[in-house]
């Protein structure tokens, strides 16, 4: 496998926050990606155009796409959900969106309050008006391997979604293990179903670690080929939708395990981990990161 190519997508702006009770200051998500753009960081995404009825914490989208300081050459993808969300985060600036699906028709209720098919046909209406803008469209597919709702999910139901999203035109899919209860089994299962459908190069992984599994999901991912990884810095995250969730894979842990493993992932290791510091501050708590807490000083 290639080391070298290996993206990381920091998601901690967006899916770190969202699931924060408190109301982050919007000067505060600023500055953490503010500081996330200056460690090398090729990809991080900034926020989520969601109604702030459903999602308050993302409340400040315009305001937050708006100010942070864009570094040539990182781009500062923003969640959009249907066409209103994708034109206010083209009025705010946005270069490039996500739009989310998942595998779950439960979870998708819960998440976007409709079925599968609605959320396709809103999500073509998004990829139609990116397209007209020229604005990248990556996709997500929630719950691959297990929905807070419905249990285990069969890996042709994932291949299935992923299958429609790349033929609407999505650049690539992220595989999101939501409530982090997939292993390198199930994780590989559900990888060899959706190869089928394209090549390896179409996916990235994004692996919640509330079961501890996160590191060796995203190992097993990489050996099958897989060369983009999402994380979230000081390992933030959940989703409002999938109660107990926890955090991502935390990226100080992921850029420790890549540079480990003789990847150069052009990323400051030691500025990642200032940052995680800095938000695990705002935050009053400790960072989830392991390679964070080692490198304490006592
Ligand atoms: P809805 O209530 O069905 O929408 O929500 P609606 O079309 O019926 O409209 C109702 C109201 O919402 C209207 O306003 C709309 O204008 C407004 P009103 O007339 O009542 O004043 N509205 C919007 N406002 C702002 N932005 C919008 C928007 N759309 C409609 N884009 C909706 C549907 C999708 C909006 C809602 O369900 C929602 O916002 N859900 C939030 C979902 C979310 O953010 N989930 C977390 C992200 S996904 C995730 O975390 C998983 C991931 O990390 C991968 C993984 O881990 O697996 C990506
Ligand atoms: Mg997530």
């Amino acid at each position: 496998k290639n080391l070298s190519s290996i993206r990381i997508v920091e998601v901690g702006p967006r899916d770190g926050l969202q699931n924060e009770a408190k109301i982050v200051p919007a000067s505060v998500k600023i500055e953490l990606i503010n500081r996330l753009s200056k460690t090398g960081l090729k990809s991080i995404e900034a926020t989520s155009f969601v109604s702030a009825k459903w999602v308050p914490q993302m409340g400040d989208n315009t305001e937050v796409l708006q100010r942070i300081e864009k570094v040539d050459g990182v781009s500062y993808p923003v969640l959009t959900p249907n066409l209103k969300g994708f034109e206010s985060a083209l009025a705010a600036g946005a270069k490039e969106v996500a739009v989310f699906g998942a595998a779950s028709e439960s979870f998708t209720k819960k998440n976007v309050n409709c079925s599968i098919a609605e959320s396709l046909e809103r999500f073509q209406s998004v990829l139609d008006a990116a397209k007209a803008n020229n604005i990248k469209v990556r996709g997500y597919v929630s719950t691959v391997v297990g929905c807070p709702y419905e249990g285990k999910i069969n890996p042709s139901a994932v291949a299935k979604v992923c299958e429609k999203l790349l033929t609407m035109g999505c650049y690539e899919i992220s595989l999101g293990d939501t409530i982090g209860v997939g292993t390198p089994g199930t994780i590989k299962d559900m990888l060899l179903e959706v190869l089928k459908v394209a090549p390896v190069d179409k996916f990235a992984v994004h692996c919640h670690d509330t079961y501890g599994q996160a590191l060796p999901n995203i190992l097993t991912s990489l050996d099958i080929g897989i060369t983009v990884v999402d994380s979230s810095v000081s390992g933030l995250g959940g989703c409002p939708y999938a109660r107990g969730a926890s955090g991502n894979a935390a990226t100080e842990d992921v850029v420790y395990m890549l540079e480990g493993c003789g990847a150069k992932t052009g990323i400051n290791l030691d500025l990642l981990i200032d940052t995680g510091k800095f938000i695990s501050e705002e935050l009053g708590r400790p960072s989830e990161s392991k390679v964070s807490r080692a490198t304490r000083k006592i």
